[in-house]
């Protein structure tokens, strides 16, 4: 598998994850599921931008699209925080979940077009299996720091 296979597999479970958020009835059931979803979305954006724009940042043609990447993860970070610091009784609190949702698909649909078509004519097919695994051991190791972080507060 490569880098390309490997983060579509991770955009799919987030997608996943806001279909189950959307179709739950149980407020309870709804706050668990943001919680997982917010945590992969997290994880899944700071290995991006440690392993894979910094490859793409060295070529020129392809450096435009990184920043791009990265201004959008910025917009897609400031809504989560939203999300984090509001009270879970807020009445605007679904609308900020399907706000998310919108800068997520939008980002998506960019990384998975322009940003993969202009990183496949710099990375070499054995770069991509490689930066998969450089991608898969850097989230491991931000999931378990998440988790030591969440036992210790
Ligand atoms: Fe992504
Ligand atoms: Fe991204």
């Amino acid at each position: 598998m490569d880098i390309y296979d490997y983060l579509k597999m991770d955009h799919q479970k987030v997608s996943h994850l806001f279909k189950q958020f959307k179709n739950s009835d149980s407020a309870k059931r709804k706050k668990e599921i943001i919680a997982m979803l917010l945590e992969e979305l997290l994880i899944h954006l700071k290995a991006e931008q440690d392993i894979f724009y910094p490859v793409l940042e060295e070529h020129a043609s392809s450096r435009q699209e990184a920043f791009h990447g990265r201004e959008e993860h910025n917009e897609i970070e400031n809504q989560i925080n939203r999300l984090l610091n509001d009270k879970k009784t807020d009445k605007n609190w679904e609308e900020k979940v399907f706000k998310l949702k919108d800068l997520v698909d939008h980002h998506v649909k960019e990384e998975e077009g322009d940003i993969f078509n202009e990183a496949k004519k710099v990375i070499s097919d054995d770069e991509a299996c490689v930066l998969k695994e450089k991608v898969h051991y850097r989230k491991l190791k931000y999931k378990l720091d998440f988790e030591k972080s969440t036992v210790e507060t």
